[in-house]
């Protein structure tokens, strides 16, 4: 049975249903609202706005919970691979052993990009962040790959050819900015494997594939998969919601993912710690980010959801020790954060403000343990989301309900005024 929550204005009172979701969490439909009353809501960063019902992944910030698809992404980073995890988001379900088989097929299958596409990356300026590369060129992968006619081949291709080319692409965009020879896919390789390979491996240097590396990676790319209604997840529904290609749609979401607020943060947060290795300056960075009149904030920490510690940021953690112990890396950076860390979580502010480290406190440390220059971190983190991202697009398209996103505004603007010719202004 619906039950309602009761609206009052003046002398007017409207019902208004009650939605509750699996775990509990409970939202107010409003979506005759505006039909209803004349009104609309006002939530500017829509930090009390849901902007969906979605069976993909459930988030409790005040508990530190985060679930794919029911299963805790502890157990996932324990004992999944990235490929069961994408095929988990995407499907809906584990694959079985014949499923994930053919998935691996055809993700090696898929796994070339068009030779032309080189021309693009040789034309970028050597300068250029691989992240607007990265966007582009997914975005470019429509010209090269022409629509199918069969509504539901296409989109299992589409997907398909994303989860695998977008990692090509990425290793493609590293090599190239190093002025070195591409590496191409190995079809003996697995996922993690494969990629690690076409980053590092040389004619004069081949790769030595390290399973602890590989595991750093995977747990890295399992904890970035999905996280619900994040700002490039919304991006890609918001644009997907146009009816655009998968391509545009994810295309705007590597974009929305590069800013230093969201998924950019792993690579902002190596440049403050080496710059407070430089600078010998914690106390001082600690203060700057409670200063009020300074835009300054700390990298890595807080979190739009999160009022806890970050579940992803505690696994992260552990790898970042792992990694360091395996290589016998003494890493600056590694102190510093575990000393800044300590500081803000008994400074007042950071605690008046439950601000806790977040996923890309540790990850960039991680990161950099395994090789990867600064300037892909974020790139990194868009191969893991890519499986989140496909699987709120597909929810999305799939919804009977769906609808094209376009959210009102109050205007505050001049009343009507009239034109002005410019001899008269
Ligand atoms: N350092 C200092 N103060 C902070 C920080 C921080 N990192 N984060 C939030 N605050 C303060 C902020 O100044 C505000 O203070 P007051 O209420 O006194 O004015 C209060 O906390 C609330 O901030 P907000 O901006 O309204 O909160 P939000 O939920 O919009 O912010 C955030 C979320 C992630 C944008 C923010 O915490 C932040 O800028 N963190 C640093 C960047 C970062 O690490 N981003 C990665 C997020 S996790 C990865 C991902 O999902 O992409």
């Amino acid at each position: 049975m619906t039950e309602y929550v009761k609206l009052i204005h003046g002398d007017k009172e409207y019902q208004l249903p009650l939605i509750v979701g699996s775990e509990g969490e409970k939202a107010i439909d409003i979506s005759a609202l505006r039909e209803e009353t004349g009104f609309i809501t006002l939530d500017t960063g829509y930090a009390n706005t849901g902007s969906c019902v979605s069976a993909i992944t459930y988030l409790n910030g005040e508990k530190g919970i985060l679930r794919y698809r029911g299963i805790p992404v502890e157990q996932l980073a324990e004992q999944a691979t990235f490929k069961e995890t994408a095929f988990l988001l995407i499907n809906g379900r584990l694959p079985n052993r014949n499923e994930l088989t053919q998935f691996s097929v055809l993700l090696n299958d898929h796994s070339l990009v068009h030779e032309d596409m080189r021309a693009f990356y040789e034309n970028f300026p050597r300068s250029s962040h691989p992240m607007g590369i990265l966007s582009s060129m997914v975005n470019a992968l429509r010209s090269f790959y022409p629509e199918l006619h069969n509504l539901e081949e296409e989109i299992n291709i589409t997907v398909t050819r994303l989860l695998s080319k977008v990692r090509t692409l990425a290793a493609m965009s590293y090599k190239i900015s190093r002025g070195h020879k591409v590496v191409y896919p190995r079809p003996d390789l697995a996922y993690c494997s494969n990629f690690l390979n076409m980053m590092f491996h040389s004619p004069v240097r081949p790769y030595d594939i390290d399973e602890d590396v590989v595991r750093a990676l995977r747990v890295f790319w399992i904890l970035h998969a999905d996280h619900e209604q994040n700002c490039s997840t919304s991006a890609v529904r918001l644009v997907g919601s146009a009816r655009v290609t998968l391509y545009a749609a994810i295309s705007a979401g590597i974009a929305a993912l590069w800013g230093p607020l969201h998924g950019g943060a792993n690579q902002a947060v190596v440049e403050m710690l080496t710059h407070i290795a430089e600078n010998k300056n914690m106390r001082q960075t600690v203060e700057r980010a409670k200063d009020k009149k300074d835009p300054f904030r700390l990298m890595g920490f807080g979190h739009r959801i999160y009022k806890t510690y970050d579940p992803r940021a505690k696994i992260m953690k552990k790898i970042a020790d792992k990694v360091l112990a395996k290589f016998n890396i003494s890493d600056p950076l590694l102190d510093i954060a575990k000393e800044l860390e300590e500081i803000a979580l008994k400074d007042d502010y950071f605690i008046e403000h439950n601000l806790y480290p977040n996923v890309d406190f540790y990850s960039g440390i991680v990161l950099r343990a395994i090789g990867i220059p600064t300037n892909m971190f974020t790139v990194i983190f868009a191969i893991g989301r890519l499986p989140g991202w496909i699987a709120q697009w597909k929810e999305s398209m799939d919804d009977p309900n769906w609808k094209l996103c376009r959210p009102r505004q109050i205007y505050t603007g001049p009343a009507e005024t009239n034109y002005v010719p410019i001899a008269e202004r």
